[in-house]
């Protein structure tokens, strides 16, 4: 019998990214060499509306939970920190606000779209836009003092991969930290969310952003993505130390921390 190509499938308990040369994309099984594509498309599709989608989508807690992130963070100035899957440069946009602009930060993006709608929006920012894929990241060993993805690993295809590259940039005793949807702690909640996540924000993403299926894909991944507790094993997997989390909005994204000693 010839295998299909191209499954339906949803794995809860999935904690690795890719397995037996096939990995997901939301809920479909695809050859793992097809993920950066259809991930490539999804953000093509919604680089020009991305912005505005992720205030109307989270009813603005996104920015909640980036400020989250920066508190956490406290850079200082001088800081030299790579904010990978960084888009439109929204979370080096803040680092920078909290040290007046004195931070070295280059955003890291596999796709070149979210880095011009990021130059465009932010003219004279100074940020270093760089174009590449996470798993492979453009830089020197030893190269920053803090490491950020903010809704991006869930994207990448190898995540192990994308952590040790993580650890492998970081200067002995630099930051990782990670922004990323998550699974929710409160009862009750976690059904109303499922009937938000697949019912009305494709809607949303058809009659605002234009795309139902990149909304759907959306919703698809980060019930695909492991939970707190799994994520934190991974991060320490890649060999960071003192891993802890803290959730957000109970759990609907959390914020993972870990250190390169
Ligand atoms: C949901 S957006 C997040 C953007 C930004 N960090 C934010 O929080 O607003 C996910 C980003 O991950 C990027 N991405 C996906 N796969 C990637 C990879 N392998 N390496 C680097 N960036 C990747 C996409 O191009 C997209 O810009």
């Amino acid at each position: 019998m010839v295998q299909s190509r191209t499954k339906l499938l949803y794995d809860p308990d999935m904690t690795s990214s890719s397995h037996f040369g096939f990995t997901h994309f939301g809920f479909r099984e695809v050859p793992e060499g097809d993920k950066q594509r259809l991930v490539g498309g999804v953000f093509d599709a919604v680089a020009n509306r991305y912005d505005l989608m992720n205030d109307v989508l989270s009813g603005g807690m996104h920015r909640l939970w980036k400020a989250a992130l920066v508190d956490w963070l406290r850079p200082r100035p001088g800081l030299q920190m790579i904010d990978v899957a960084g888009g439109t440069g929204d979370i080096a946009s803040r680092v920078l606000d909290r040290v007046n602009g004195q931070a070295d930060i280059t955003v890291c993006d596999i796709n070149v779209s979210m880095l011009n709608e990021g130059r465009r929006r932010a003219p004279g920012v100074p940020i270093h836009w760089l174009a590449g894929d996470a798993e492979r990241l453009p830089c020197p060993d030893c190269s920053f003092d803090a490491y950020s993805i903010a809704f991006g690993i869930r994207n990448v295809t190898h995540i192990d991969a994308a952590l040790r590259e993580a650890r492998r940039v970081l200067k002995p005793g630099g930051r990782f930290l990670c922004l990323e949807f998550s699974a929710v702690i409160l009862p009750g909640l976690d059904t109303l969310y499922d009937l938000y996540s697949f019912k009305l924000m494709p809607l949303l993403g058809d009659v605002i952003g234009g795309n139902r299926d990149a909304y759907q894909y959306l919703a698809e991944s980060i019930r695909q993505f492991p939970d707190q507790q799994k994520f934190a094993g991974m991060i320490a997997d890649a060999g960071f130390s003192q891993v802890t989390f803290r959730n957000q909005s109970a759990g609907i994204a959390a914020i993972h921390s870990g250190w390169r000693i």
